[in-house]
């Protein structure tokens, strides 16, 4: 009896928790990815590490900034914030700090850091302390490899009083998403051509996309980067043979100017092999930082990780290449929202962002029995990043004109509505394709992706020093994208230009009348779903701007003209 009435009172407490509470990611999926296995509560002592994003202020004006220094025929272009006026711009009111560190310490939460904009705060605390703060959450640890993972394969919920404070919370539910890299050596190797099949290396993109052996950097302070999100690592000595291999025609380097974050011993992963060796023969002769998340704590979200460092350094690189993405769907939308926020900050700095497009074409989801949808990829559908799709040679034999790389990532977000600056590019698209995809399966009010293009198919990469070729995937076409706007940017800063910064409107811009700085990709489709309706095949390409390359792949030398008068 007396047990009874306990579980009762229990009951109702949380009953009354939960109607006091409010849900900030209610659409956020929590299921757990296939291949993690689960491996129990975690111990109510056990420490854990929870990243609150607090609401920023004066986001609208944000926005404004970032159109207007990324417009080139604004007065304001170019002229860029430091991370101390962009830090006085949005950063939280005195209230919202003060309620979340006032709920914080009622709790005995003691140990947070926060990032010089103010706007995240990391803490570490008690698994049971977590629970008691967002109501209705339970951690639990899931191991896939050697990897463990903390999560809450419950929503969780916050109290009212903090919801107007808060975005989202971090480190609760989502897990890393995987872009995968595959060599066709391991998969359908039988159906490639082989023989003098023509491989790419970074000879073959130089040439392609008319890079001399003067293209390279010599501006001592540009730097690139990319960011690495998986448990992987790039060797040292990967890349300084890759370079004994493949870079003979060019000056380069052959050493990463730095390592921001953990970078274990481990064997060398494909991926991470792949962005710095094509960063860096691309842009050759340019500083290059990896950003690498390896080795985190378990309860951390590694790509919002590297969004926390990026709002915490002031000298950071000018250009970031980001191989990384997740369904739209599987994502809620404060999240995407405030991470879009994020990539307005990095705009508004001058800095570039670019993001590869994904490799499943249209891509798919099943939303019932026989309905499927096209599945945009976030963040390619951000409209505040450029967004890099797949080609491949017409002649896998010759270096010669680029068709649709049929894996191609693109399409149109069902979160971020289509932004001005392309407008009048997907209009034009639509109208002018004679056979679209059937309505139902994509939105053609949202933000249309790819941005640009470059080559994705059959690279040779080095990784623990054997060189593999058929390496496929936009992992290959974002470093090569980046190195071509590292250089632009080398001869700007020659110039005492500024940054190319957000470069989306100003492409755009320059392709109202088709320029030569873009090599047109016109033909193939990529995939999409499989099914009566669509027969596997998504959008196709056309001439000028097209939701599978873009406005096509880089011809550097007009390219670099058109972005030098201002
Ligand atoms: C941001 O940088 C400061 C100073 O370098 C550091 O104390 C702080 O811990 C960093 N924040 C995070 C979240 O790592
Ligand atoms: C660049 O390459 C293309 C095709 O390979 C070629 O037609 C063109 O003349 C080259 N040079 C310039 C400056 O565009
Ligand atoms: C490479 O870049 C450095 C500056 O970072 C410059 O001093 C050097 O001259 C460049 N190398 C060549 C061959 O131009
Ligand atoms: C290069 O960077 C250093 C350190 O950040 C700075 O002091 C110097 O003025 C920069 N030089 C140029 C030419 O921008
Ligand atoms: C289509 O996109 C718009 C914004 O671009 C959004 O408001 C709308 O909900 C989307 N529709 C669907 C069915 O997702």
């Amino acid at each position: 009896m007396l047990l009874r009435l306990t579980i009762f009172i229990i009951s109702i407490v949380a009953l009354s928790r939960l109607v006091e509470g409010v849900y900030l990611e209610p659409d956020q999926n929590v299921r757990i990815p296939t291949g993690w296995t689960h491996l129990g509560r975690v111990d109510a002592t056990d420490e854990i590490l929870l990243t609150f994003a607090l609401k920023q202020q004066n986001v609208d004006k944000l926005k404004t900034i970032v159109d207007q220094v990324s417009d080139p025929d604004s007065s304001r272009y170019g002229k860029y914030l430091s991370l101390s006026e962009l830090a006085s711009l949005v950063q939280p009111s005195k209230q919202t700090i003060q309620t979340v560190q006032t709920w914080l310490s009622n709790h005995g939460v003691k140990t947070c850091w926060t990032v010089h904009t103010k706007d995240f705060l990391q803490c570490s605390l008690q698994a049971r302390v977590a629970e008691k703060l967002l109501p209705g959450s339970e951690f639990n640890r899931y191991i896939k490899g050697t990897q463990t993972l903390v999560r809450s394969p419950v929503p969780y919920g916050i109290y009212e009083e903090l919801a107007e404070h808060i975005d989202f919370v971090g480190g609760v539910h989502r897990f890393p998403a995987y872009q995968k890299v595959v060599s066709k050596t391991w998969a359908n190797h039988d159906q490639r051509p082989v023989g003098f099949h023509l491989g790419v290396t970074p000879s073959v993109i130089r040439e392609r996309y008319n890079l001399t052996a003067h293209d390279i950097g010599t501006f001592p302070n540009n730097t690139q980067a990319c960011a690495q999100f998986l448990e992987q690592y790039f060797h040292q000595a990967d890349l300084a043979e890759f370079m004994v291999l493949f870079g003979r025609s060019f000056e380069h380097r052959t050493q990463i100017e730095k390592v921001v974050g953990h970078q274990e011993v481990g064997k060398a992963g494909l991926e991470a092999s792949l962005d710095v060796e094509y960063l860096m023969s691309t842009g050759a002769n340019i500083s290059t930082w990896v950003f690498s998340n390896a080795g985190r704590h378990e309860s951390q979200e590694p790509f919002l990780e590297w969004l926390l460092l990026l709002s915490n350094m002031s000298a950071i690189p000018w250009v970031h290449s980001v191989s990384y993405g997740d369904d739209e769907d599987s994502l809620s939308v404060a999240y995407m929202e405030r991470i879009n926020v994020e990539f307005m900050k990095a705009g508004a700095r001058g800095l570039t962002i670019l993001f590869a497009s994904g490799d499943d074409g249209a891509g798919c989801r099943e939303v019932s029995k026989e309905k499927n949808v096209f599945r945009p990829s976030f963040p390619a559908s951000s409209p505040y990043v450029t967004t890099v799709g797949g080609t491949s040679f017409k002649n896998p034999f010759t270096i010669s004109y680029e068709v649709v790389d049929f894996i191609s990532g693109g399409g149109f977000s069902n979160v971020f509505p289509s932004p001005d600056y392309q407008t009048a590019a997907v209009k034009n698209y639509l109208q002018s394709m004679k056979t679209l995809p059937p309505q139902s399966y994509y939105n053609a009010t949202g933000r249309g992706y790819p941005d640009v293009a470059a080559l994705s198919d059959n690279y040779w990469v080095v990784t623990n020093m054997i060189p593999i070729p058929w390496v496929s995937g936009t992992s290959a076409s974002t470093p090569v994208f980046g190195g071509i706007l590292s250089l632009i940017n080398d001869q700007r800063f020659q110039k005492g230009l500024p940054s190319l910064g957000f470069i989306n409107p100003r492409l755009y811009k320059l392709q109202e009348n088709l320029t030569s700085a873009f090599f047109d990709v016109t033909v193939g489709c990529h995939v999409s779903c499989i099914d009566d309706k669509v027969e596997g095949q998504g959008f196709c390409a056309s001439t000028a701007w097209d939701p599978v390359t873009g406005w096509g792949t880089p011809n550097y030398p007009e390219l670099q003209k058109a972005l030098m008068n201002k």
